[in-house]
């Protein structure tokens, strides 16, 4: 069984022909809301919306390690996880889908690993490749099926956020080789190798960086939310067919 985990603009998944909701108590707290399972073209589904139901929990709040463990204690056999980004990259538009392959980690304060409760050895996880090829190679096979363009292999750049960047955060983190900006790709991708689950992540840029593009002088979202739910139509689309449509 697939799991997806939502971010803005894909808070639901009105594609999943839903079987029933569970809220999940976990080691670590509350996920961000009930797990909803479900069947997406009869194969079995599992989504859960990062921000919770009404995206009410900002990027810091996020009980990351909640969340990949009761994903985890289903036994999910891969995580797609969808969120939107700001563009840093020159030929990345608003609307664009990039499949990533590699995270700067700039967030701080996180709980960011399963291995430092009491008595539990202390365990260094292998991130080299923080994205899953093989899911990642699924993704970009159904985009492909599909005729939906996509970009694959960008440097996601993970803030702290909840606020946005300052123009000179962005030209570091391009002069750091990062193509994306967001708030939620760490600890998410690590706490799922940590648990050994296949993850991989659809990227939609819902704006330019701050200081780029039509964000030279400020990122106003509300302009953009078009753009992003046409997108998240396409994302839609590419995950029915990831999951057997
Ligand atoms: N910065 C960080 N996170 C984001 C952005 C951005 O510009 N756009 C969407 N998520």
């Amino acid at each position: 069984m697939l799991a997806i985990i939502g971010g803005s603009g894909l808070t639901t998944l009105s594609n999943l022909d839903v079987s029933h909701r569970e809220v999940v108590r976990t080691p670590f707290g509350e996920p961000s809301g009930a797990l909803v399972f479900g069947q997406i073209c009869g194969r079995p589904a599992v989504f859960l919306p990062r921000h919770g139901y009404g995206h009410s929990i900002p990027p810091h709040m996020v009980n990351y390690r909640a969340n990949l463990w009761a994903l985890h204690h289903h036994e999910v056999t891969g995580i797609i996880s969808v969120a939107s980004v700001g563009g840093i990259r020159d030929d990345l538009q608003p609307g664009d889908i990039v499949l990533p392959d590699q995270i700067i980690d700039y967030t701080w304060g996180r709980k960011s690993t399963f291995f430092d409760g009491v008595g539990s050895p202390v365990t260094h996880v292998d991130f080299t490749e923080p994205y899953d090829a093989a899911l990642t190679d699924r993704i970009a096979d159904a985009a492909t099926a599909l005729s939906i363009p996509f970009k694959r292999g960008a440097v996601y750049a993970a803030t702290q956020g909840p606020r946005l960047e300052t123009a000179a955060e962005i030209n570091r983190f391009e002069r750091d080789g990062a193509d994306i900006v967001g708030m939620t790709g760490m600890p998410e991708a690590v706490l799922a190798r940590e648990l050994g689950v296949p993850y991989a992540a659809i990227s939609v840029i819902a704006n330019h960086a701050a200081g780029r593009g039509s964000s030279a002088h400020g990122i106003r979202f509300e302009s953009l939310d078009y753009v992003l739910q046409e997108a998240m139509g396409r994302v839609r689309s590419i995950i029915e067919r990831v999951v057997g449509c």
